[in-house]
């Protein structure tokens, strides 16, 4: 795996560590299927690495040659709006050729398999699949297929590993920013400690389970906070502190409100009495709003249900993240995607960071 030039004087002197399933793949390819499988120091490094790509989209033109010649494919079975565009601006952003596949308008709707239409995509030539589905493990099926990486984009229940990362990233620049120093070389000492209640259908929540991993392994003090029954069958694996059903005793006590949209697509209304009353015990009002310290973040993955599990002045308060959440995404898809496929075919040789030159004027062919 490669760092950019513009983090690789602050490397560490142990070996990177990100991506190990090479080992489920054709060809050794790295994929990220998982949080599960980063660990602190595999979350670490997408971090630093995170922080270069952040400088680069603050560039007037925020786009390097990194990753000029490769190919990458989001593979998409399950509806996205920020998801699917934050990965294919990341794609461009290193200058990737990008093809956007949907499973809706594709031949799986004429009875081809998955596997088939996966197969055909690869034969075209690609290094790196983005794939979201609704059934999970459906990434890691496709990991085993083609012979290119592949990121897990959200599958089924499972996990959203780069959702998890983007959070963590975050966090971790508001807090940087907070105590007057740069993100970059903040390290992830930050999280230690830090109170986070993560609220709503953790259940359903794929989101969720990367985020409890992510936080867990950084040591955070995990609170999960939903109606019994929204919450998984069983905790066990789940590196979380506390659950609890109050949301009014938990907000005083959180660095951290990190709310979930109940995922009606998959049944969270069977879950409830009703959304009304879901609403009432666990959205976030502003009277609710009111009950946090000072200083505590309010976070939301997207889409936000307004009036369902966040009040629409509480999404305009200016500790509301979940834009910049959005947008820092953007840096940190640039950064797995880099650190995936970064290396392949250049030798080993340092990627190019160097802006990529606007047009001169009147060169434009056609012009
Ligand atoms: C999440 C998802 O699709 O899992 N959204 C996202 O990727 N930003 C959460 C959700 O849909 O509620």
């Amino acid at each position: 795996m490669t760092r950019p030039a513009a983090v690789a004087g602050a490397a560490r002197t142990t070996a990177p560590v990100v991506v190990r399933s090479g080992e489920l793949s054709k060809g050794g390819r790295r994929h990220l299927l998982s949080v599960a499988e980063l660990g602190a120091e595999g979350i670490e490094e997408i971090l630093e690495v995170s922080d270069a790509f952040v400088e680069v989209g603050r560039r007037s033109i925020p786009k390097v040659p990194s990753l000029r010649g490769r190919t990458v494919v989001t593979l998409f079975a399950e509806q996205s709006t920020r998801t699917r565009l934050s990965f294919e601006t990341a794609a461009k952003r290193l200058s990737a050729d990008v093809l956007s596949f949907s499973v809706d308008t594709s031949s799986v709707k004429k009875g081809e398999s998955l596997r088939d239409t996966v197969e055909t995509v690869a034969a075209m030539g690609v290094d790196a699949f983005v794939v979201r589905h609704t059934s999970a493990g459906a990434p890691a099926a496709v990991a085993r297929w083609v012979d290119a990486s592949v990121v897990n984009a959200g599958d089924g229940w499972h996990e959203h590993p780069t959702q998890a990362l983007l959070d963590c990233y975050t966090i971790r620049q508001v807090l940087a920013e907070r105590s007057g120093r740069p993100s970059q070389g903040a390290g992830v000492g930050c999280f230690v400690g830090l109170r986070v209640a993560i609220v709503g259908d953790v259940r359903h929540s794929r989101v969720a389970r990367s985020l409890v991993l992510a936080l867990g392994a950084l040591g955070a003090e995990v609170t999960l906070v939903a109606p019994g029954s929204l919450l998984p069958p069983s905790l066990e694996g789940w590196p979380v502190t506390k659950v609890s059903y109050d949301l009014d005793a938990v907000l005083p006590h959180v660095d951290v409100c990190y709310l979930l949209r109940l995922q009606s697509e998959r049944g969270a209304g069977a879950f409830l009495p009703s959304v009304r009353e879901y609403s009432a015990w666990y959205g976030l009002t502003s009277r609710r709003a009111a009950l946090l310290g000072d200083g505590a973040l309010v976070m939301h993955p997207g889409p936000m249900n307004r009036g369902v599990e966040i009040a629409d002045d509480v999404a305009a308060l200016p500790q509301s993240l979940v834009l910049r959440q959005v947008s820092n995404g953007v840096a940190v898809r640039m950064a797995v995607l880099f650190m995936l496929l970064g290396q392949v075919g250049s030798g080993g040789a340092a990627p190019d960071l160097a802006p990529t030159l606007a047009p001169t004027p009147g060169t434009v062919p056609g012009a």
